[in-house]
């Protein structure tokens, strides 16, 4: 069983630096660069200091995903995703999936272009949109985190 403990330990600590960096980027850095940039400027700013972060969120993603499944694979949990109890189990995936296709397909193949040329048109409504998406992600992960401590003890935050 040491195996799973030392999955869940690898699990935890990439789920803390990938959701922290989430959390940093959504409370510190966008209500910073709308603070010191003028609307113009501040989609690039973002872009440039995000740049960094999303590199680092492809390795941890990736390491929360295969530590994740090696753990459902060796508890032989497959069948906690038909049972309702289990939504935390559910949020997991869906959570690691969102951000998944986000950072490896989405970002790189479109997104980013497509923000660059709506923020040369409409930079304030298309900050304000980058503001939210994040904040959405964030609660997202939150949630999803409260969900699978509370879960893994037993115990349903809805219950
Ligand atoms: C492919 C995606 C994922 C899979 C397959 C997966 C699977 C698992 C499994 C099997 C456990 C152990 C549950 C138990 O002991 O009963 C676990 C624990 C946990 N996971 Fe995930 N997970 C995934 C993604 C995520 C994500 C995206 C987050 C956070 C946003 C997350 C946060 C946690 C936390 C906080 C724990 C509980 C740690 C503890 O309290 O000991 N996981 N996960």
């Amino acid at each position: 069983m040491t195996d799973v403990a030392f999955a869940r330990v690898l699990h935890v600590l990439a789920v803390v630096l990938w959701i922290g960096g989430v959390g940093m980027v959504t409370t510190v850095l966008l209500p910073s660069i709308r603070s010191l940039y003028p609307p113009a400027e501040r989609f690039a700013v973002f872009h440039a200091l995000e740049t960094r972060f999303a590199r680092q969120a492809r390795i941890t993603t990736a390491f929360t995903g295969a530590s994740g499944f090696y753990m459902v694979w060796r508890l032989r949990a497959w069948d906690r995703f038909h049972t309702p109890g289990f939504w935390w189990m559910h949020a997991m995936v869906m959570t690691w999936m969102v951000f998944t296709l986000m950072l490896f397909v989405i970002e790189p193949l479109f997104l980013e272009s497509l923000l660059a040329r709506q923020a040369a048109m409409a930079a304030e409504a298309t900050y304000r949109r980058i503001e939210w998406f994040h904040r959405l992600l964030l609660a997202l992960s939150l949630l999803t985190v409260a969900g699978a401590v509370a879960g893994s003890l037993g115990l349903n935050l809805f219950d």
